[in-house]
């Protein structure tokens, strides 16, 4: 049987996850614009927090002093898709957090279980207040976070596909070439992937979505009609349930 469809669109909750270079955040800020839900970047809050120890002195090769200091930085993230803002202890961290030095440090700084803590209850509470509908992209939305989303995106990409699209980001910004981004993509994947706590992983009930031969426009127009099917889902069973 069909599921229960409604003309009036419920607000949904839609996590997006993937390795670095799916394309994940350019899908999940035109995807939010596109339909008018707020958007959070939730590795900007790993960078964020990673940022922050490497300011403070904290030796970030050591779990024990990361997870001592991992409720002191306020974190402060917009969820506006259209102009994404981060702030820590009330500074603008949107472009710090994208340096070298951060990225190498961040999947060390993600994998200790009190940083995990910490963020994942920042993040559903962003999720809980955005009474409109959000998209969260992320390595752990569908498995850890919000393993209630209405829909889960589990994107994927060839590792050159990735590299190519990472370097093409980088570009003016970085001396590095295409092979040493992928080999550089490749052990943060590792790392993200291989750690203890909620690693990256698609969820059981995810939709796989490989990007590698489609075109940004294609990845959105593919996710949003997913987002469109299953917000008319949720609002078929709403309003059954109320019937
Ligand atoms: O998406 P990104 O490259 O900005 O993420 C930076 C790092 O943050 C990534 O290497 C792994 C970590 N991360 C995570 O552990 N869990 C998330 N939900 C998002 C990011």
């Amino acid at each position: 049987m069909l599921p229960t469809v409604s003309a009036t669109p419920a607000a949904v909750i839609v996590a997006i996850d993937g390795p670095s270079g799916t394309g994940k955040s350019s899908t999940s800020k035109a995807v939010a614009a596109q339909l008018g839900l707020r958007y959070l970047d939730t590795g900007a809050q790993y960078r964020a927090i990673t940022w922050w120890m490497l300011n403070n002195g904290v030796d970030v090769s050591d779990p024990e002093r990361i997870a001592a200091q991992a409720d002191r930085p306020v974190i402060v993230s917009g969820t506006d898709p259209q102009a994404p803002a981060i702030s820590v202890d009330g500074a603008d961290a949107a472009g710090p957090i994208r340096t070298q030095e951060v990225t190498s440090a961040v999947s060390a700084v993600s994998a200790v279980p009190q940083v995990r803590a910490r963020i994942t209850e920042l993040q559903r509470s962003i999720a809980a207040e955005a009474r409109g509908g959000i998209v969260v992209e992320g390595r752990d939305i569908g498995t850890t976070v919000l393993p209630d989303a209405d829909l889960k995106v589990f994107l994927t990409a060839s590792p050159e596909a990735r590299a190519a699209r990472r370097s093409g980001e980088l570009k003016g910004k970085d001396a590095t070439g295409l092979a040493a981004t992928q080999q550089a993509l490749t052990e943060r994947d590792k790392a993200d992937s291989s750690r203890k706590t909620s690693p990256l992983k698609k969820a059981d009930d995810a939709v796989e979505v490989d990007t590698t031969e489609l075109t940004l426009e294609q990845v959105v127009e593919c996710v949003v009609t997913l987002v469109e099917k299953a917000s008319a889902e949720k609002a078929g069973r709403m309003e059954k349930a109320a019937r």
